[in-house]
């Protein structure tokens, strides 16, 4: 049988009951909470698509009192990690798990839109290209006007990876799922944010040859 938990995090995730502690986060979750401090809305309603562990939606939630997060992931496993990290936490801002898979046309918030901030990090290359499309469409209709849409990753550039890195992580993907992959900011995701009426607005390297990827919506 497939290792589902494997599939989804490509790391060993740690547990203490019911919680999941993923290592890369303990590695980048400083860098990717400043980034977001930086350049995302500081008040108002934040929704986290694909939040994994809980780890990322604590940490910066408990950095920023004024916005009020919203967590979750179609991974029963993940939704229950975050359940277990929103109940240690006890922070008033933080709620979920919520079960957006983002290549639905329906996610269930709707009724909660229009969002400030909408974030997903490390996802759109470990899903096929429809989640990538379900993200910009979600965000068009979700987001108000001016409202943002952040992603963390790698991309590759023109076509081009950015490290050999990169390169050799793309292949490791594909050759888990050849739907997976390493995606292009300007061939894959400017097409469909030209699409989505998002707008590129920040690009900034981030720590092990990644991005912190700003979209606003016009
Ligand atoms: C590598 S994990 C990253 C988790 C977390 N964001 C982090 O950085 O630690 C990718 C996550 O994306 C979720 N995911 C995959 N496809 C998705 C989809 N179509 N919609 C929403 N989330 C998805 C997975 O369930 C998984 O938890």
């Amino acid at each position: 049988m497939t290792d589902r938990s494997k599939e989804i995090a490509l790391e060993a995730r740690n547990a203490a009951g019911e919680k999941l502690f993923s290592p890369s986060v303990a590695r980048n979750r400083d860098a990717i909470k400043n980034a977001f401090l930086e350049l995302m809305p500081q008040r108002g309603a934040i929704l986290e698509i694909g939040g994994g562990t809980g780890e990322h939606a604590t940490h910066i939630a408990a950095a920023l009192p004024g916005v009020r997060w919203r967590t979750g992931d179609p991974d029963p496993a993940s939704r229950s990690s975050i359940a277990a990290w929103i109940a240690s936490a006890g922070l008033e801002n933080l709620s979920g798990p919520h079960a957006i898979d983002v290549s639905q046309s329906v996610w269930g918030v709707e009724n909660d839109a229009p969002f400030d901030g909408i974030v997903s990090i490390n996802m759109i290359h470990i899903a096929p290209i429809a989640a990538a499309e379900g993200l910009f469409a979600g965000a068009s209709r979700l987001l108000r006007p001016g409202g943002k849409l952040f992603l963390y990753g790698p991309f590759s550039r023109n076509g081009i990876h950015t490290a050999p890195s990169n390169q050799a992580f793309d292949a490791s993907l594909k050759s888990r799922d050849a739907r997976w992959g390493v995606r292009d900011l300007e061939q894959d995701l400017a097409p469909l944010a030209q699409k989505s009426a998002l707008e590129c607005e920040a690009i900034v390297e981030m720590p092990a040859n990644n991005l912190s990827v700003v979209f606003r919506k016009s």
